[in-house]
């Protein structure tokens, strides 16, 4: 395919001073990548984080925004507070967030609209927990929460990024077979295509416990565009291995 491909570390809430530096030049060290690769970092990190990566071509960018412009919105840092910080993506939606913070398919929608409003691509992610699998619910659940993104974003959809990923593959080793993933890949590249003319053009990653010895096979299914890494992505040597996988 034409689509270059694109690995995401999510740090989710880890690091510190310390160990980010640590992580970023092991993993700078490391390049070239023939692969998009981007960090989404901690909100306090996204300042040294920049500006370890300043020079590089490693992007960065965070795991949330608001789905408010400003305002009194205590605790929220809005989409344009990342695009001062140089943030070129930002995760929205993540199942951790939908499942601990309550988040809707509507709020995640909004979140997408209002990061591209400032020039913060968004990292969608939707994925079926086991409960909804195992009842032969995944193609329906990924549907919904993919319709309310492109009913919202419009004719801009295109310019997003997808993540999917299996609630039951996160964090639990239990990796999707690169089957599974491409079979929920094509039905999410068809709803884009019924969507946009570009739908070809739009990478959607896999996440859930991609790992150095899963990452190749994964990648090479024909709608798998990348990855989004969470504990992988803390180690250096693992995150590079997967970005060189890519
Ligand atoms: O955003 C990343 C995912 O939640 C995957 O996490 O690689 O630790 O399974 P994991």
């Amino acid at each position: 395919t034409s689509r270059r491909k694109l690995v995401v570390g999510n740090w989710k809430m880890h690091g510190s001073h310390k160990a980010n530096a640590e992580l970023l030049e092991g993993v700078l060290a490391a390049r070239p990548f023939g692969a998009d690769v981007a960090v989404c970092v901690p909100f306090p990190f996204l300042s040294e984080t920049a500006v370890t990566l300043a020079a590089g071509d490693i992007r960065w960018g965070a795991q949330d925004c608001s789905a408010h412009e400003q305002g009194a919105y205590t605790g929220e840092v809005s989409a344009a507070m990342l695009r001062e910080f140089g943030c070129r993506y930002v995760i929205v939606g993540h199942s951790e967030r939908r499942a601990y913070h309550a988040e809707s398919d509507q709020l995640v929608a909004d979140k997408a609209k209002i990061a591209l409003a400032h020039g913060v691509t968004p990292i969608v992610c939707v994925g079926e927990t086991l409960a909804q699998r195992e009842a032969g619910e995944t193609a329906a659940v990924v549907k919904r929460q993919l319709s309310a993104v492109i009913h919202t974003l419009g004719h801009c959809v295109a310019e997003m990024v997808v993540a999917y990923e299996p609630v039951w593959a996160i964090g639990t080793g239990k990796t999707a077979s690169p089957e599974q993933a491409q079979e929920v890949h094509a039905l999410l590249r068809a709803q884009l295509q019924a969507a946009t003319p570009r739908a070809g053009e739009m990478r959607l990653l896999y996440g859930g416990s991609v790992k150095p010895d899963n990452a190749a096979q994964l990648f090479a299914q024909p709608d798998i565009d990348g990855g989004l890494i969470g504990g992988a992505a803390l180690k250096a040597a693992d995150f590079a291995a997967i970005c060189r996988a890519a």
